[in-house]
């Protein structure tokens, strides 16, 4: 079968603008409108919670499913994203309907019954990709994304009759979806499938290790973090599992959504630029700076964060910093929430340094477009980055990334030196040592090249004009669920 061809089931626990609280929800909604865009036939399935039907006020219903196992009935309403790709609601209002986010409640607690609501989703998913699937249309590769939708592959294994080929995509190594054991009968996996070459894991049940054993093939966000997973430490326990199944994954580079994300057009910033009129990011910088109440500095260099703030990401070694990075002077702009530590530690700087630094804490899309706009440079100091989407928009928004070189930062981010400013693709500032020191050094190094106009310029341009779409990496998903469907 040509690969244009192709019906693809994309299960996922996020879709922006919906739902999301990280990459994957940009992933989610960008990946299959850039498979339709190729021919390809994606639909998107993906948990009907609160906020999301909410939005989908023109849903029509497709398919009921009754209770089985421990699974409450359930029922699928098809609508639309706005880039107008096909999405399946999965209607379950005892699971989903309820005030907090897709994972946790309103008090940052896990809903104790994930394994329930993901199972279900993953459930869902394995029966569209069957040949009980109560839809007219069936998909040729079921795409799993994380661990949200690693029981689906599990399931279609044990399923009779024909059957979709299943990709499992690590957006998060980090995240495994570890349950107790009893949830194997609850979630009605055939016991069978409870053994080290299965399902279990030290004694309990794995969600993304059933994906990662089960799944047909397996992709990762980029091809460094690809290598990164086979081993120590960032293998998270599954390296072993990983490097036996290499021969089936690869690493591909997440894209950016370039309509969203373009600094000429962008109906959320201040002032449009290009990298031809650049001058205008001033704009951006001032509003920032009254936005959010900083000292009005167009001399000083303004870095910015916009992250969940976790242990990944690395935000302690900046808190670390802060004192030399404010002496240098420059200014700093927050954007995040997670760990109530990093949320204390961010709050309690801005408040000392109130002209100098700036802390929002919680999720504003509108203000993550800003910042980009605004800022001079961008900080994304991860101690592990499965790909990252920041360090891609800063670029594009001629804000270079400060990074470490770790999985897609490494892949993405040029650092600056003497050769690649001569060839004309430095873009950033990376560093090496997962350390405060060599933050530091990185921002030093930063804040000096931003003092020499033409320098800072000609970085800021190569990241404008850089390839960030969707498309080359859309192309090579669909030649691997070609290659996947025509398998016998
Ligand atoms: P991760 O998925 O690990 O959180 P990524 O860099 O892949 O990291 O993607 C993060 C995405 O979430 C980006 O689109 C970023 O702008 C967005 N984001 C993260 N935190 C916030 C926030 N507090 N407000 C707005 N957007 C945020
Ligand atoms: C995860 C990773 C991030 C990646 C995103 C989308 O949340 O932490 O690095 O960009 O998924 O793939």
């Amino acid at each position: 079968m040509k690969a244009s061809q192709l019906r693809i089931l994309f299960a996922t626990s996020e879709c922006a603008p919906l739902v999301k609280t990280g990459g994957l929800g940009d992933v989610s909604a960008a990946l299959p409108a850039a498979l339709k865009a190729l021919g390809l036939d994606p639909r998107i399935l993906l948990p009907g919670y609160r906020p999301v039907l909410a939005q989908l006020p023109k849903c029509r219903e497709v398919a009921r499913f009754a209770a089985t196992a421990d699974f409450p009935a359930a029922r699928l309403l098809q609508g639309q994203t706005p880039s107008g790709v096909p999405l399946l609601a999965l209607d379950c209002s005892e699971l989903y309907d309820r005030a907090g986010g897709p994972y946790q409640n309103e008090a940052g607690r896990d809903w104790t019954d994930n394994a329930l609501r993901f199972g279900l989703l993953s459930r869902v998913a394995a029966l569209l990709g069957s040949a009980d699937s109560p839809l007219g249309w069936q998909p040729d590769v079921v795409h799993c994304n994380d661990w949200q939708t690693g029981l689906a592959p599990a399931y279609l294994r044990y399923a009779a009759g024909a059957r979709a080929a299943t990709l499992q995509t690590i957006h998060n190594l980090a995240y495994q979806g570890i349950f107790e054991p009893q949830f194997v009968a609850a979630l009605g996996l055939p016991p069978e499938c409870f053994t080290p070459d299965g399902v279990e894991y030290y004694g309990k049940l794995s969600f993304l290790k059933s994906g990662l054993q089960f799944a047909d093939a397996i992709t990762t966000v980029s091809p460094t973090y690809a290598l990164e997973i086979q081993s120590e430490p960032l293998g998270f326990g599954l390296q072993g599992l990983l490097a036996a199944r290499r021969n089936c994954l690869s690493g591909i580079l997440n894209g950016i959504d370039t309509g969203l994300w373009n600094p000429a057009t962008d109906p959320l910033i201040a002032g449009r630029y290009d990298a031809d009129t650049l001058g205008a990011k001033a704009i951006n910088k001032s509003a920032l700076q009254r936005r959010l109440d900083l000292a009005q500095a167009p001399e000083v260099p303004l870095f910015a964060v916009v992250s969940r703030f976790t242990q990944q990401k690395g935000l302690d070694w900046l808190l670390a910093i802060a004192p030399q990075l404010l002496a240098l002077p420059a200014q700093l702009a927050i954007l995040g929430s997670g760990e109530p530590q990093l949320e204390r530690r961010f709050r309690a700087l801005a408040q000392s340094h109130a002209e100098q630094v700036s802390t929002t804490i919680g999720f504003d899309e509108t203000l993550a477009h800003l910042i980009e706009a605004g800022a001079d440079a961008f900080l994304m100091p991860s101690r592990f980055e499965p790909c990252g989407m920041n360090q891609m928009y800063s670029q594009r928004y001629g804000t270079p990334p400060i990074a470490r070189a770790t999985g897609g930062l490494a892949d993405t981010v040029l650092d600056c030196t003497a050769a690649t400013l001569a060839d004309g693709s430095a873009s950033g500032f990376v560093f090496q040592e997962p350390s405060a020191e060599a933050l530091l050094a990185a921002v030093k190094r930063a804040a000096g090249t931003w003092r020499d106009r033409a320098t800072w310029r000609a970085l800021q341009r190569n990241g404008m004009t850089r390839d960030f779409s969707w498309e080359p990496s859309a192309r090579r998903y669909a030649a691997i669920y070609a290659l996947l469907a025509n398998k016998p």
